[in-house]
């Protein structure tokens, strides 16, 4: 199934967490259609995954469904290896897996927000390191290699609501990381969010925040699809690195909307500072 030399001679290998279905599952095969090999990650849903793996293996050389329950630390630190085992070489990583239980400030607890920090940010954080252990050894014998990590963030980090206080927090948590991973990580592993931003038209800037809006993407309507360009776009573009592409997207509504934000080429974002 693989080559003798995969540092040479193997498409690249991505591995998307939380991609049995929904949006992982559309990342997924966005990027095997792009001929990325895919590493598809899951916990429970394990028909799915099957599904998910079968689906891209008939748009690319190589799929695989891989489980871990990203809420178990050594579960999670065994992930990547596994998967480097069977593939050879894993050139990117995208967080996308997600804990999302409801609670309020009223209802919270340790135990709940302890769940959503262990999956939705000390996972990421996990892999990444994994990630970049992997690629500094193969820099050893190809000092051009690099690898890129994409956080799945939530456009709810910009405008709050009081609910899924739980889940709020670890994304807030991941997109601190995002920042100090891109630093942490640098030059070998680029690591950017990538935040859908659902329901209502937003200003294409919000701080020093990126809104990319795919003018090119013929159904604007499916929210997942715009989120899947944003993926392929934070992994392809070597530019791009602790920053989060905000992803504008509409919902059908019965209501009237404001007119659509001009689509605007992408530019590159500024270092960060200083958002809050
Ligand atoms: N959908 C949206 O409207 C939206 C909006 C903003 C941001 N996002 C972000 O985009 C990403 C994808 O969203 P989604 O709605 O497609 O996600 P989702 O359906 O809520 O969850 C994706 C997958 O995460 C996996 N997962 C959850 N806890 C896990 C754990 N402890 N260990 C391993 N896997 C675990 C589950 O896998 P199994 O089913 O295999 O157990 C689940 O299918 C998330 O990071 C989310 O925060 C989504």
């Amino acid at each position: 199934m693989f080559a003798s030399s995969p540092e040479i001679t193997s498409p690249p290998t991505v591995l998307v967490t939380g991609a049995a279905k929904r949006l992982g599952r559309e990342i997924a095969l966005k990027l095997a259609a792009q001929g990325w090999r895919v590493a598809v990650h899951y916990r429970d849903s394990v028909e799915e995954a099957r599904a998910t793996a079968e689906d891209c293996a008939r748009l690319t050389t190589g799929a695989q469904a891989f489980r871990s329950n990203l809420g178990n630390e050594t579960a999670v630190r065994n992930l990547l290896p596994t998967v480097i085992a069977a593939f050879g070489q894993v050139d990117a990583v995208v967080n996308c897996a997600s804990t999302f239980e409801h609670d309020t400030t009223a209802s919270f607890s340790f135990a709940v927000m302890e769940k959503h920090m262990r999956s939705n940010a000390g996972a990421a954080i996990l892999i990444s390191q994994a990630l970049h252990t992997h690629i500094a050894q193969r820099s050893k014998k190809q000092p051009e290699v690099r690898g890129v990590v994409v956080n799945l963030l939530d456009q709810k980090l910009w405008n709050q609501t009081p609910d899924f206080v739980s889940y709020t927090l670890s994304k807030a948590a991941l997109d601190a990381a995002n920042a100090m991973l891109a630093l942490a990580l640098s030059p070998l592993v680029r690591v950017v969010g990538v935040a859908p931003v659902m329901g209502q038209h937003k200003p294409l800037l919000i701080g020093d925040r990126l809104a990319y809006r795919s003018a090119s993407l013929p159904n604007q309507q499916n929210t997942d699809l715009d989120t899947t360009a944003a993926v392929l776009l934070a992994l392809q573009d070597i530019s791009i690195s602790g920053t989060t592409l905000l992803v504008e997207e509409e919902l059908p509504t019965d209501k009237p909307q404001a007119p659509a934000p001009v689509a605007v080429p992408f530019v590159p974002p500024a270092r960060r500072h200083g958002r809050r």
